[in-house]
């Protein structure tokens, strides 16, 4: 095939009289079905991308001015004529038009209608490929400072429950079972711990999504030498350009890593949601939901339902779903763009709508919980400082593999007895192993069993604290 071959894709045809011609319209004659207009057309979604397209063309304006393409004045009547479109947008009044494919496509006619044939040159050397691409990490980079400050928001929410219910004891579990003592400021902060490593890999991925494809053309470049260096320090992306125009359009990695980011922090804010389900249960009553984020049952008068958190674990199934879908789009497709990239905005948008609702309701339903301490202290079992008493032979130079089986002898004594391990006497104790003493009665204490626990980030109070502390340097350090 020879160079001459690849005819140039869209060239802006001027408006036939009466009529709404398509940008790319120059080489058709036969009109397109109805059908396929609609099946074609993203305007429905991508509008919300309205205010993006009109920045992204705006500096591409100023970009063609630098590199003598446009003169200033040009220049400055497209960017003025933008202004005006964007202030359509903004009162509501911009009026769509049948042939309006795309938010590219609305906008240029718009702004040509504003200010005539010079807005015909906006297009020089764009593509509607570079063009989208640009859009969409502009569009994503604003939502993800949104977002992470409504996660933070969150996070933040934790950290401060954490301090002030410090004092809270309750039992941890491992498979369910209850396993050892824990604070309830602890287990609020094992779940900060992983929003907080959520928030980091949001904070990672803004640089790859603010990086500028813009000035790559179809996929082979711009021909007119655009700066695009300036074009990324315009539109707030440091001067990060992807490094090559046919990667530049083929590229959503970015949509596909947020999807994933916003998958797995749905993934934890779901085991969350169904931590406290389970611990405002009735056979629980650790905690109760605010009227705020519960409903009743139509049938049942006495059911208070948690449905803010059910649903949030619901929504982590549909943002796997939207990651799964993300993923089948880019597979297997040939490099640069292909229109089935156009599948990925609506996944992007209800990723987006989802984990910021999620988030927000979350940090409510943290905030307004009522908890119930000592709901929590009567689920705290004498068995489960079976633990502790093996530790006291520990300190006493036994092994821990004899000290565990010694206090498995002592908790299957209590078992067969029928009472609690703390219910032993020391001279029961004492018939399993003789370096028993007086001082074991110390161990049958909750509260010693979180304090033992004060290395960095144990159960005991010290400890608690210190991650408080810890997860707030963070929030000030990293936004
Ligand atoms: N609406 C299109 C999209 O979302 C814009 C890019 C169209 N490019 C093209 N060569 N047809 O992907």
């Amino acid at each position: 095939m020879t160079a001459q071959a690849s005819a140039a894709p869209e060239t802006a045809a001027p408006p036939a009289a009466g009529e709404q011609k398509k940008l790319w319209g120059g080489r058709f004659t036969g009109k397109t079905d109805p059908l396929m207009e609609k099946f074609n057309e993203s305007l429905p979604f991508d509008k919300r991308m309205w205010a993006e397209d009109i920045r992204g063309s705006q500096a591409y304006a100023k970009a063609l001015a630098k590199a003598g393409v446009l003169t200033e004045e040009e220049a400055a009547t497209i960017v003025d004529g933008l202004s005006k479109v964007a202030g359509e947008w903004q009162a509501g009044a911009f009026e769509i038009k049948s042939g309006d494919e795309d938010i590219h496509t609305a906008n240029e006619r718009r702004l040509s209608e504003l200010i005539g044939s010079t807005g015909g040159k906006l297009h020089t050397g764009r593509s509607r490929n570079d063009q989208v691409a640009t859009d969409t990490r502009l569009w994503l980079y604003g939502q993800l400072q949104l977002i992470r400050a409504a996660l933070r928001e969150l996070i933040a929410a934790a950290a401060d429950r954490a301090e002030a219910e410090v004092d809270v004891l309750m039992p941890g579990f491992t498979h369910l079972q209850p396993a050892q003592t824990v604070r309830w400021g602890h287990w609020l902060l094992s779940h900060a711990a992983s929003w907080q490593r959520d928030d980091m890999r949001l904070r990672d991925l803004m640089p790859r999504v603010g990086t500028l494809p813009l000035g790559s053309g179809a996929l082979a470049g711009n021909p007119f030498g655009v700066d695009r260096r300036f074009l990324s320090q315009e539109l707030g992306f440091e001067g990060r350009v992807c490094p090559n125009s046919m990667d530049a359009v083929s590229d959503r990695d970015f949509v596909a890593e947020f999807l994933f980011a916003s998958s797995l922090h749905l993934v934890h804010l779901s085991r969350w949601a169904e931590d406290l389900i389970i611990y405002s249960s009735g056979q629980f009553k650790f905690v109760q939901c605010s009227d705020a984020y519960a409903t009743g049952s139509s049938l049942m008068p006495q059911k208070k339902n948690p449905d803010a958190l059910e649903l949030i674990r619901g929504k982590g199934g549909k943002m796997i779903g939207n990651l799964t879908g993300m993923m089948a789009v880019i597979k297997g497709t040939p490099t640069t763009y292909n229109k089935d990239f156009q599948e990925s905005w609506e996944l992007m948008f209800d990723t987006v709508d989802t984990t910021y609702d999620c988030v927000r309701i979350a940090t409510g339903v943290l905030s307004t919980l009522r908890i119930n301490p000592d709901k929590m202290l009567a689920g705290l079992s004498g068995d489960m400082l079976a633990t502790d008493l093996a530790e006291y032979l520990v300190r006493k130079g036994v092994p821990f593999r004899e000290t565990h089986h010694i206090s498995g002898a002592a908790v299957k004594l209590a078992e067969d007895r029928g009472c609690e391990l703390s219910a032993l006497t020391v001279a029961d104790l004492q018939g399993i192993h003789p370096l028993f003493a007086e001082d074991v009665v110390e161990v049958w204490d909750f509260n010693r069993s979180a304090e033992m626990r004060d290395t960095e980030g144990g159960a005991s109070k010290r400890s608690v604290l210190e991650q408080v502390q810890k997860l707030r340097a963070y929030l000030a350090d990293s936004c």
